[in-house]
């Protein structure tokens, strides 16, 4: 069997650009398992059942598009549309540049999904296209035919109300509540359902873009932002960095923007902008201490955009523009490592990029790691400690919930949405990988590395592969004594922690811990639990630590000492409310609805629709909240929850 995984993979090579390895996940699995030493039993139920059926994964090959740059690629993107918000709809043109990769090449495909194409003209002629059938998950391929000494097309189109990448809001779903909003989010695979474009993370462009919108509304792009700019609804931008198509973003608003340092600012509309300013102050020093540690910012700007409740993400790193929900407005400073977390982007992500969503875990695993040495940077090793912990433990409850094969950092996609796999895999384990070869070679020979990886790889596209050479050719050629491939391939490739994994302590837990023991002992009375100065993480921690069940006794007398049903620290607020949908404490429920019908968050309400789904009671719950929520949430938040009150 591995015989012809390799031979097939080899024969997979000449169709791809830039990568030079089978994948070796498949070829070295029977050795590696042998070492996989992990407790989790899953991992024997992986191993009785390899999957022999499959054909070997090709390296580099996107599944999860339909384009052909390794014909024609697209390398700049012209657009000009007009936002109506009467119709829901964005209408106007695409002029997409590209290169012949290959001369003779007379196709070009696009990615597309749910839109009008009106027309296509190269040079102002017509010329033939083809949209073919739907794929659930894909969406239709655009196939253009491309005239000879043709290097650009026109595409005339429009988008569908329902495009799983914009979210259309009215006044009501507004701070404001006088004017409508939109926002796009094309991570992962939604850049096609406003734009036709080749929807791959390996296609780099640049782009420039007129927007036209209401007279009173600003918009703003993951591109050059001008504050300043008049507000007469025509809105010009261009991004010259090469970009690939997930990091394209467009938000149009009543907003307004306010500078919180030389190269960072915030937009949002009037009600929160000071709010947000306050609580983002220290976006700066992150951005300093950041280029100071791993080399110079590629992007000009650094700005925030903080968009409404149902915005299904934390944050999104759109680049110089990064998309922010409000629920990290604390007042305290306490959940802003989201900030430092889709800055970090800019480096890791934005600058050097994952080729396919197989491996995005080198967007989000490097991301995660630099977040945790950012916050330690500016916060101090308290609060990294306890964020470590934290994202520690989010991890373990992943691995001892998700099947073995959702376990493995290189994740097979094939035939999946990666909008259904989204896990604390990529983000967790992939920091806690980079964490281990950090203690192993010294943390000055570590960054020395990540300078260099960041600078080698700048405004490239690279695999899982690419990374493992990178790595063999530096750190494994010069820490040969500490570091071994069979242990990165093994942490890269399998499901699990390895057993040895780094972990982290926090002193300030310990505290915590013997609070909450002692309380549930009985030693103790809620009144007594001294808490007086903890912070949002101590509490959360305690929450999140609580055995499964609790009495209604035990759980009246925590409310009434600490407040928790009405917390207004969104992420406590959420513990609390998990805690006490699972212990059917109904004084919290009134909370409970308000949360779920105010917030789009998906990470915050996920969990909470699930919990409730147990239970025939707890269904109708649900079902009644997300009836009222549903006309407000986002496509994706609509689509993840939905299951849960059928
Ligand atoms: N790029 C991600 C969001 C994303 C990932 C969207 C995959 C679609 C597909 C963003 O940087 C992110 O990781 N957001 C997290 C932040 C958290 C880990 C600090 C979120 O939204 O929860
Ligand atoms: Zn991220």
């Amino acid at each position: 069997m591995i015989i012809k995984y390799i031979v097939v993979g080899v024969l997979a090579l000449n169709l791809l650009s830039g990568c030079s390895e089978v994948d070796s996940s498949k070829a070295s699995a029977s050795k590696m398992m042998q070492s996989n030493t992990t407790a989790n039993p899953k991992v024997d139920q992986y191993e009785s059942v390899p999957d022999v059926q499959k054909e070997a994964i090709k390296v580099g090959k996107d599944y999860h598009s339909f384009a052909n740059p390794e014909s024609i690629k697209v390398t700049h993107l012209s657009l000009d549309l007009t936002v109506d918000f009467a119709n829901k709809v964005l209408v106007g043109t695409a002029q997409l540049d590209f290169e012949k990769v290959d001369a003779n090449a007379t196709l070009l495909i696009l990615d597309t999904r749910d839109l009008t194409i009106n027309s296509v003209t190269a040079k102002d002629k017509a010329v033939n296209f083809d949209l073919s059938s739907v794929d659930s998950f894909l969406g239709a391929a655009l196939t253009i035919d491309i005239p000879t000494d043709v290097n650009s097309i026109v595409i005339s189109y429009q988008t569908s109300p329902t495009a799983s990448g914009v979210q259309w809001l009215t006044p009501e779903q507004t701070a404001g509540k006088k004017h409508p909003f939109l926002f796009t989010q094309a991570q992962a695979i939604h850049a096609r359902s406003f734009i036709p474009l080749q929807d791959s993370p390996q296609v780099r462009m640049t782009y420039q873009a007129t927007i036209r919108t209401p007279k009173e509304l600003l918009a703003v792009m993951s591109a050059s932002n001008d504050p300043n700019t008049p507000r007469d609804g025509v809105y010009q931008f261009s991004m010259p960095q090469p970009i690939p198509a997930y990091l394209i973003a467009l938000a149009v608003g009543d907003l307004e923007f306010k500078s919180m340092g030389l190269r960072t600012g915030v937009y949002s509309e009037k009600g929160i902008l000071d709010a947000a300013a306050a609580e983002f102050s220290d976006t700066e020093s992150m951005l300093i201490a950041t280029e100071k540690a791993f080399g110079p910012y590629s992007w000009e700007r650094y700005d925030l955009l903080i968009l409404p409740p149902s915005f299904p993400f934390g944050g999104m790193e759109n680049p110089r523009l990064s998309f922010i929900t409000p629920t990290v407005i604390a007042g305290d400073k306490s959940l802003v490592a989201l900030i430092a977390h889709e800055l970090a982007h800019s480096w890791s992500g934005n600058t050097v990029t994952n080729a396919t969503w197989r491996d995005l875990w080198l967007n989000e695993g490097f991301t995660t790691y630099l977040t945790y040495r950012i916050m330690q940077m500016i916060y101090g090793d308290e609060r990294f400690e306890m964020e470590a912990v934290l994202g520690r433990q989010d991890l373990q409850a992943d691995i001892d919930s998700l099947p073995a094969n959702d376990q493995i950092m290189a994740i097979d996609l094939r035939g999946r949405d990666p909008d259904d796999v989204f896990s604390n895999i990529p983000y967790e384990k992939g920091a806690l990988f980079l964490r281990e070869l950090e203690l192993k070679v010294g943390r000055e020979n570590f960054d020395q590395f990540l300078l260099s990886y960041f600078k080698k790889f700048a405004f490239k596209s690279i695999t899982t592969q690419q990374f493992i050479k990178y790595l063999e050719q530096t750190l494994l050629k010069d820490h040969s004594d500490e570091l071994s491939k069979q242990r990165i391939n093994q942490w890269i490739f399998q499901p699990g922690i390895p057993d040895g994994a780094p972990v982290t302590e926090s002193d300030a837990f310990t505290v915590v811990d013997q609070e909450r023991n002692a309380w549930l002992a009985g030693t103790i009375q809620a009144n007594e639990i001294d808490s007086e100065k903890w912070v949002v993480h101590q509490w959360l921690y305690f929450l999140n630590n609580m055995p499964a069940k609790l009495s209604q006794q035990q759980l009246a007398d925590l409310d009434k000492e600490f407040a928790l049903t009405i917390s207004k620290n969104n992420e406590i607020a959420h513990s609390w409310l998990l805690i006490s949908v699972n212990n059917w404490y109904q004084p919290a429920f009134t909370r409970l609805h308000d949360y779920l019908t105010s917030i789009g968050r998906n990470k915050l309400v996920k969990p909470l629709y699930k919990a409730l789904s147990q239970t025939p009671e707890g269904k109708l719950m649900a079902q009644k909240a997300f009836a009222e929520a549903k006309a407000g949430y986002h496509p994706l938040t609509v689509k993840a929850n939905e299951g849960f009150v059928e």
